[in-house]
């Protein structure tokens, strides 16, 4: 038995406190009665409703996927380009990517059907580390390294590095690979700071979430999360928003 607000979460409806709230304003049912209590608990052979419409409910499954370049992070695509779901077949749950990746950066992105811990994850005050590989065209200066961790406004929004490094300069190409940590996530974020240095990304992978890492996998490849990847995981995110 699981509280009501938890598989109401889970199943992505909403966090767990607006689940509560619409629990409390009588727009969730359990076996076709309106229920007000908070403190209701139901099993998986209960049948859910909010505002008519029955919960779909799963057993949650979590995956850690390797993307390649050139697909989309979503469970589809209008114009029919391939996306990351793609990548995981023969599953009957409807999975959907936490947070993305750009069409063209490769690299770690977790898929699930569970909505609550989705959420988490993607709470902007969360400080989970993102450690991402950048190839530049052209070969960043000892100052503009220097600005990329004091942070930068773009478009009205303060983008910051936690830590960022040179690994290697090839000078007749002119061109370098740095590695970056983020703990923001803002859309396009990595490619938007090195555009203001006027240092354009070439290619973008991001390498780390967290603890996890892409070890043992190829572009394309995936793999089920472990049970306690899946509760450190939480843990992460739970600490950080607190
Ligand atoms: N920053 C970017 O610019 N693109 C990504 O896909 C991820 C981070």
């Amino acid at each position: 038995m699981e509280r009501l607000q938890k598989v109401m979460a889970q199943a992505g409806v909403a966090s767990r406190r607006k689940s509560e709230e619409l629990i409390k304003a009588g727009r969730v049912k359990v076996n076709n009665e309106t229920i007000k209590e908070l403190g209701t608990k139901v099993s998986s052979q209960d049948e859910v409703e909010v505002d008519g419409v029955p919960l779909q409910r799963e057993a949650p499954v979590y995956f850690l996927l390797y993307k390649p370049r050139g697909v989309i992070s979503s469970a589809k695509d209008d114009r029919g380009r391939k996306v990351v779901t793609d990548y995981i077949p023969d599953i009957d749950q409807r999975l959907f990517p936490v947070g993305r990746l750009d069409y063209d950066t490769s690299g770690l992105i977790l898929l699930t059907n569970d909505g609550e811990f989705a959420n988490k994850l993607m709470h902007p005050k969360h400080k989970i580390d993102k450690v991402y590989i950048i190839k530049t065209r052209g070969i960043p200066t000892r100052e503009q390294m220097k600005q990329l961790k004091q942070g930068m406004e773009i478009e009205g929004e303060f983008f910051k590095a936690e830590d960022v490094r040179i690994t290697s300069t090839d000078g007749k190409k002119n061109t370098a690979i740095i590695q970056m940590t983020l703990h923001q996530g803002k859309n396009r974020q990595v490619r938007k700071m090195f555009d203001a240095l006027g240092v354009p990304v070439d290619k973008l992978k991001r390498e780390q979430y967290g603890f996890l890492n892409l070890h043992g996998l190829n572009a394309g490849d995936f793999r089920p999360l472990k049970p306690h990847e899946v509760k450190q995981l939480r843990q992460l995110a739970e600490e950080n928003v607190k």
